[in-house]
């Protein structure tokens, strides 16, 4: 179906065979579900590359399933990815072709834009950095006065941090550990103090990352660290080349701000930010694990870009994980979904998801500039288990929101941990599976009567269940994993955004707070009469103003 005959989403057969299908889950129970299917434990789960997905403890029978594929059947979701994958220009919005999948291909691969072969340009640039990490990690690479780096401090926000800011802590055994590894994106100068205050800049490389190199924090940011640097080392702009490098599209403003193109690392236009870590973006997280990591890293992230491309739809991942979230989000109101991570070092797995999933799909008009008359884009929050479970799990066990969520977990405990250390994993492991099957089944009212609890208390005690929850586990968390999850849900969000029928590769909305910023500043700076500002702001303004003695 192509965007001028589409049928309007909601007004398909398929929405209302699904719509009609909801009304059996009424009633229905988890717990009947299982009784009903005592093998659906072991059946409803599927394997991409390391990663076991167990989907039992969903509220879908195989009727809901057949019917979420036919929606995906009449949306064309096939049609979109295969055109992802040819790099047409399938951000239309923008007008540009969505080909992270090039950037982890294999060196013999072809990916074509516009006619041309992508990807010797895409290991290219991997060589590039390839070399400039083996340099600097074994100190062939100074600093201007001749000491080796120690320190690398990545400056760049959302797409142009988050992805490196978050494998660096997922990875961080497998990182020289030699090296100080630092990130700074927020335009609060408190971030840089932090992260360079006790650093020596001698021994200090800045990694500029900046898909524009125009972003008003990673400038601000970059400009502060230079100053720091050169007033800090007593040198010149010649002290820069050492210290600075750049990952960018933009080599003209990236010569403008100083820096020696020969050490700016490219990427492409059709790479969206909050798609580009494992570009040239990726560079500060190379610098830590080293190439060969790196490498193992795309290849995870291409295992599950080919089984998204060709792995029928009854077995592919992302397209059942996309289904699921359409199932709850559309059918029955989830506002949210949680991605809940039993594993320490995913500590910011979420936060990149958010961007990933909530600047791709939070989006309300569809691809052609219709209102769109159904949900998109669900809010994606969560922290590692099991410190949500001491905060928030209480609202998702006894409240009256419908949240879906992930869990994530590991067989295996990081390599590097002490044998009394890794003897705890087990007991992580016993919460992560008790978690879910808590959320399903919960405890009925004649359960904890069953127990003695007085009557008054028992409805506080029972537990409904029924909350739907994901599994995925893989035998331990390596680069490759890592690729294998990120490219996981790289593609889910894609499902959606092709059901929904929205462009996932803009971001418009991030657009109007950039522009007003710069309009405001003048009005804090110089107290100066900024047109078009509204009178709640002018006098919140001039409050901050006079807070400041100005
Ligand atoms: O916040 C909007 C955004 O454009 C993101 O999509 C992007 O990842 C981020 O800003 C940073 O942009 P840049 O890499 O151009 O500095």
């Amino acid at each position: 179906m192509n965007a001028e005959s589409r049928t309007r989403l909601n007004q398909t057969p398929e929405w209302t065979a699904l719509a009609e299908h909801r009304e059996e889950f009424a009633e229905a129970h988890l717990r009947e579900l299982f009784e009903r299917n005592p093998g659906r434990g072991a059946a409803y789960t599927l394997q991409v590359g390391d990663l076991h997905v167990d989907y039992s403890k969903h509220l879908v029978t195989d009727e809901t399933l057949r019917l979420l594929r036919e929606l995906a059947a009449a949306t064309d979701v096939a049609g979109l990815r295969d055109a992802m994958f040819r790099g047409e220009r399938i951000n239309v919005t923008e007008d540009r072709a969505v080909l992270h999948t090039a950037l982890r291909a294999p060196r013999d691969a072809v990916v074509e834009v516009d006619g041309e072969n992508v990807v010797p340009a895409v290991h290219a640039v991997l060589d590039k950095m390839s070399g400039f990490s083996e340099r600097v990690r074994s100190g062939e690479w100074t600093g201007h006065t001749g000491r080796r780096i120690k320190n690398v401090v990545n400056i760049g926000i959302g797409g142009s941090d988050l992805g490196p800011a978050m494998a660096y802590e997922v990875l961080r055994s497998f990182t020289d550990r030699d090296l100080t590894v630092r990130f700074v994106s927020n335009v609060d100068g408190a971030d840089l103090h932090e992260a360079v205050r006790d650093l020596d800049p001698a021994e200090t490389l800045f990694v500029i990352a900046s898909k524009t190199f125009t972003t008003i924090e990673t400038i601000t940011n970059a400009t502060s660290a230079r100053d720091w640097l050169l007033t800090e080392l007593k040198a010149g702009q010649e002290a820069v080349a050492q210290h600075f490098v750049a990952l960018s599209t933009n080599a003209e403003k990236v010569a403008d701000f100083g820096i020696d193109t020969a050490n700016m690392f490219e990427f492409w236009d059709w790479v969206g930010g909050r798609y580009s870590f494992d570009s040239a973006i990726g560079l500060s997280l190379m610098l830590a694990i080293g190439p060969e990591r790196f490498r193992e890293l795309l290849d995870g992230f291409h295992l599950v870009d080919e089984h998204f491309r060709t792995a029928p739809a009854e077995s592919n991942v992302p397209l059942l994980l996309g289904l699921l979230g359409v199932w709850y989000g559309n059918f029955f109101d989830a506002q949210s979904h949680a991605v809940l991570p039993y594993s320490h070092y995913l500590s910011k797995f979420t936060a990149y998801l958010q961007q990933l999933d909530m600047e791709s799909n939070g989006k309300s008009v569809d691809r052609d500039g219709n209102p769109v008359e159904w949900q998109t884009g669900p809010v994606v929050w969560g922290t590692p288990g099991t410190n949500g479970q001491h905060a928030y799990y209480q609202l998702i066990h006894q409240g009256t929101k419908v949240i879906p969520a992930d869990f994530i977990g590991f067989a295996e405990p990081v390599a590097e941990l002490s044998d009394g250390l890794k003897a705890q994993h087990d007991l992580l492991m016993a919460n992560f599976f008790a978690q879910t099957q808590a959320l399903a089944f919960g405890k009925t009212a004649e359960e904890v009567r069953a127990e003695g609890v007085p009557e008054e208390l028992v409805p506080h005690k029972t537990f409904a269940g029924n909350h739907p929850t994901t599994t995925i586990l893989a035998r331990e968390l390596t680069p490759s994993v890592l690729g294998q999850l990120i490219a996981l849900y790289e593609h889910k969000v894609f499902v959606q955004g092709a059901i929904w029928h929205i462009d996932s590769f803009d971001q418009w909305g991030v657009e109007l707070g950039k522009v007003l910023a710069k309009r405001v500043e003048p009005a804090l700076t110089e107290g100066a009469d900024v047109p078009g500002l509204d009178e709640s702001t002018k006098a919140l303004v001039n409050r901050y103003r006079a807070l400041r003695g100005r």
